[in-house]
């Protein structure tokens, strides 16, 4: 059977992720599904700067995810900043998202067809009720913070991937979350820009105080963070059938194992 997934509790400081016995399955039809995360257990400090590190299917998206409160899981508790959101409604969640959690996706989410400050601005909009004014003000404060701040009335299709990259993670800030969890927000960037948004987020952090937690296949990247999470069991299903057979894995059934260490 996988391993099951234990990060050593951290006593001094207080944490403001939690996740214990954590399981998440997708359903593919009546019998199929992809068991993504199986047991997770971990606990991120406030203040922390985390990396999560795995092979490509091991289940980090799907972690960042449910610890977004973006999708639900299918056993086990998260609790973010103390409370816990299992049985949150989707309003109490939406709230929450909205004024504790800024969210950079894998693949930007920016809508092409408006400008970096307009994609920055929809996310305050969502948050709260804010008047116009305030809202392109906070908009224009994100932008300045990634270094774009002359790039404001670009439509996001005319940005280079490092500048989207950049409107992603100022769109991830515009609320001043508490957590900030970014999927490989350099997955796409030259060494040389991967370091200046890796500098900046940790700039950030030191000065704000403001918990990141960073999806990344990069070495580099990892070296700068406070801890590597690491999930580390590839997928059964590009497993030999022998192995799935011993593993116990049902003949119909995709599974994903997730397992964490400390790093
Ligand atoms: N919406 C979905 N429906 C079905 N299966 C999914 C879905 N999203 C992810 N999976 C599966 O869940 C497992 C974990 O996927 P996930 O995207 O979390 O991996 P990952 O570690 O982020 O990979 P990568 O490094 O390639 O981004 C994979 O086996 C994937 O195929
Ligand atoms: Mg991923």
């Amino acid at each position: 059977m996988p391993a099951k997934t234990t990060i050593a509790a951290k006593t001094t400081k207080t944490a403001i992720i939690t996740a214990e016995n954590v399981h998440k399955k997708y359903r593919l039809g009546r019998n199929n599904f992809v068991h993504a995360l199986r047991g997770v257990n971990l606990e991120i400090d406030e203040g922390e700067f985390v990396a999560f590190m795995g092979p490509s299917g091991s289940g980090k998206s799907t972690l960042l995810h449910v610890l977004g409160c973006l999708d639900n899981i299918d056993e086990g508790t998260i609790s973010i900043n103390g409370s816990n959101v299992t049985h949150m409604s989707g309003s109490q969640l939406t709230k929450l998202r909205a004024s504790q959690l800024g969210f950079v996706f894998q693949g930007y989410n920016l809508i092409s067809v408006l400008t970096a400050l307009e994609n920055v601005s929809l996310a305050v909009e969502y948050a709260s009720k804010i008047s116009r004014k305030d809202r392109v003000k906070m908009s224009r404060e994100a932008l300045e913070k990634v270094g774009l701040g002359d790039r404001a009335k670009h439509k996001s299709s005319e940005l280079s991937g490092g500048e989207q990259q950049r409107v992603a993670i100022a769109r991830a800030l515009v609320n001043n979350p508490r957590i900030i969890l970014a999927d490989e927000p350099t997955g796409n960037l030259d060494s040389q820009t991967s370091e200046e948004i890796m500098a900046m987020m940790r700039e950030l952090n030191k000065r704000t105080g403001q918990t990141f937690v960073i999806v990344t296949h990069d070495p580099d990247v990892g070296k700068e963070c406070d801890r590597i999470i690491r999930i580390k069991e590839p997928p059964t299903s590009i497993m030999s059938p022998e192995a799935r057979k011993n593993r116990g894995v049902q003949p119909g059934s995709v599974e994903g194992a997730t397992s964490i260490s400390p790093g």
